[in-house]
């Protein structure tokens, strides 16, 4: 059995999961690696993003670590086989419906931040992000032709009440192992499924988490308070989209996209998909500048929530608080290393 499947993709994906695989072989040598194509490099080579045998390796892997996956080449792809659309149907097929995405940041980086170092000093966010429902699988979707000229296009947000509690429930249970504070965002003033959303809840709030403090929160407030005041928020549980945009913007608080992590997780002892949240940077693929960490904290994900070893877990993290403590910084966070430089610096660290 595959303890770890790799899924390098596009773009920069292939440049960080090497990275990620030489961290890996140094704090587990023992573990057994395999490498799949997945994304626009599996349109080329199989016209479709994802076949059926990278999806069942996929699920019978005990982790699965993604790097990135789209690109230019691949936009007049036909829709449903584009990278993306790979992506989606990995998670779907997966069944990883929790998606933990965590903002921390590193003391080194205080100054790395788009925020004053103030304000960012000691962040540790960790945003849980619904990601197999809503408007990223709804149906009807299409694009239609208007009689008169002109064209429509239709996406559907749905969600049900099993949906929004298992999510909800996953963010509630995080909470009580860390500051035990929960905001809910949604826009339950304009959406329906916004209105489900917050009742589904407040109403599992009530009946299983009465101990741990919940906060209702617009979503768009929740954009603002993010960079207004990111500290407030413990763990931060919401839709499909709005969790893809937030934590965009939460990731630059830590000083750069390129450090943050995911983990995506569904009902206990199935395999996760863990993933960086940045994706194929097609401005710098190929340069070798892009910044391994995001997957080689994601990888410290998989060693702590899927593979069961949290030592070697805790001996990564370590040696990245080291490695950036003795100034190892990729030219995101405003330094000069190539990326093979950063995997360096993290293998001496350990
Ligand atoms: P992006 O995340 O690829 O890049 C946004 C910006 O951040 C770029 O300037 C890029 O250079 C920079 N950046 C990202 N990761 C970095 C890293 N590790 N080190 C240094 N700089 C980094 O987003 P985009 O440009 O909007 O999207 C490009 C392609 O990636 C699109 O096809 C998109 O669909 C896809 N994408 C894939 C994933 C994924 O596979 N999980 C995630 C997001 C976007
Ligand atoms: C992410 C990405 C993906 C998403 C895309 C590539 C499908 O932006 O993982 O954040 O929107 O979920
Ligand atoms: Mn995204």
């Amino acid at each position: 059995m595959t303890d770890l499947l790799l899924l390098p993709g596009d773009g920069i994906g292939p440049e960080v999961t090497a990275q990620a695989r030489r961290v890996a072989q140094a704090v587990a040598p023992d573990l057994s690696i395999a490498e799949a194509l997945f994304g626009g490099c599996s349109f080329d080579a199989h016209g479709t993003p994802l076949t059926d045998a990278v999806l069942g390796a996929a699920k019978s892997a005990r982790a699965v670590l993604m790097g990135a996956v789209g690109g230019p080449q691949w936009a007049d792809a036909p829709r449903d086989r584009r990278p993306e659309a790979g992506l989606l149907n990995l998670r779907a097929g997966m069944e990883v419906y929790a998606n933990l995405r965590p903002a921390l940041c590193f003391p080194a980086l205080a100054d790395a931040s788009s925020l004053k170092r103030h304000l960012v000093e000691g962040l540790d966010l960790m945003i849980v992000r619904e990601l197999t429902g809503g408007i990223y699988f709804g149906s009807p979707r299409f694009i239609e032709d208007l009689p008169g000229g002109g064209k429509r296009a239709v996406d559907t947000q749905v969600y049900t009440t099993g949906e929004i509690e298992r999510v909800a429930r996953v963010a509630f249970q995080l909470a009580r192992g860390r500051r035990n504070l929960v905001h809910s965002a949604e826009k339950s003033n304009v959406m329906d499924s916004g209105l489900l959303w917050r009742q589904v809840v407040t109403d599992l709030h009530a009946r299983e988490f009465p101990d741990v403090r919940l906060e209702h929160i617009l979503a768009d407030n929740a954009a603002m308070q993010i960079v207004r005041d990111p500290r407030q928020f413990d763990v931060l549980v919401t839709d499909n989209l709005f969790g893809d945009i937030l934590s965009d913007a939460a990731a630059q608080l830590t000083g750069s996209l390129g450090m943050l992590p995911s983990a995506a997780l569904g009902d206990a002892g199935r395999p996760g998909l863990y993933e960086p949240i940045h994706g194929s940077a097609p401005d710098i693929a190929g340069q070798g500048i892009a910044n391994p960490l995001a997957s080689i904290l994601s990888l410290e994900m998989a060693f702590r929530w899927s593979l069961g070893r949290p030592e070697a877990a805790d001996r990564i993290l370590a040696a990245v608080v080291r490695a950036l403590d003795a100034g190892a910084r990729t030219r995101d966070l405003g330094g000069s290393l190539t990326t093979v430089q950063m995997g360096d610096a993290v293998l001496a660290a350990l």
